[in-house]
């Protein structure tokens, strides 16, 4: 496994490895979430790419990016392990250099759920990509479903401005009682690590009521919600069931919908979804 810091060097191994070329950008701190989809970029390619950057741009002014958790050395045994072929680890003054003005928004999208509760975070999101695409120039780049609004609005991007690479959302991993894997996790206490079980419990119970025939999206968000208010440690942010294409809230889920949540303990915000159909 090659560890670079430098675009220069990026873009020379780039044109030496063989295609197709798969790519997981990530902020570091892996868990089983990431490792996975290094492992579904290594089934379908000939050379994989990790990115390890924690991306300033996407943090409002008072969330938590000199404390997001970072750990290299771990996050480079654990990706040599899944045999990834070179990681891609920049300063930021590589991605952000003095007088760096341009940014790729992609409206509408970015502008519901996530977007509505952070709202720079997504033109952050899209730009870092952007940059990250257009220096690694992957065949196929992988997302998690956790994160399912940031997969739809990078897929959007994609489209829109006819990048050419494919882009791949792969399924949540769960912890064993089922709260969906986060590097933010390292945040909480035991009593909140406890009491964030809810998330799943109440996205099993929507889902339960889908498979019975519910379409009423407004009683689906109910349920979610009271069953995580029993949890006194819990503070909802929203519950969401949102058309999976636009993210307009929606009435009635006719045949589909995306079910998704966040959920503050403390300072931490854990969020959760699933996609109902
Ligand atoms: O999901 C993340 O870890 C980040 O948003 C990403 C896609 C690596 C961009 O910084």
């Amino acid at each position: 496994m090659q560890v670079v810091e430098t675009i220069t060097e990026m873009k020379r191994l780039r044109r030496q490895l063989p295609e197709p070329f798969g790519f997981v950008p990530t902020m570091g701190y892996l868990h089983k979430g990431h490792i996975s989809l290094v492992r579904y970029a290594r089934k379908e390619n000939a050379s994989v790419v990790a990115s390890i950057f924690v991306n300033p741009t996407q943090f409002g002014p008072s969330e938590d990016f000199e404390d997001y958790p970072r750990d290299t050395k771990r996050d480079l045994a654990m990706l040599e392990e899944a045999k990834t072929d070179v990681v891609f680890i920049p300063p930021a003054t590589e991605m952000y250099p003095e007088r760096f003005s341009s940014w790729v928004e992609v409206g509408k999208l970015t502008e519901r759920l996530e977007g509505n509760a952070r709202p720079t975070h997504f033109r952050g999101v899209t730009t870092i990509c952007t940059k990250l695409f257009n220096i690694v120039e992957p065949t196929k780049a992988y997302f998690g479903q956790k994160d399912a609004q940031q997969a739809l609005v990078i897929k959007k991007m994609v489209a829109d401005l006819n990048m050419n690479l494919e882009i791949v959302m792969c399924p949540t991993v769960r912890e064993p009682d089922g709260l969906a894997m986060s590097s933010r996790h390292i945040y909480l206490s035991k009593e909140q690590r406890q009491a964030a079980v809810s998330l799943y419990e109440a996205i099993q119970l929507a889902e339960e009521l889908w498979s019975e025939g519910e379409r009423d999206a407004e009683h689906l968000r109910q349920v979610v919600t009271s069953h995580i208010q029993q949890q006194p440690l819990a503070e909802i942010e929203y519950v969401s069931v949102a058309d999976t294409e636009t993210l307009e809230e929606l009435k009635t889920a006719t045949s589909s919908g995306l079910l998704s949540l966040v959920v503050r303990f403390g300072k931490t915000r854990l969020l959760d979804n699933t996609i109902l159909k």
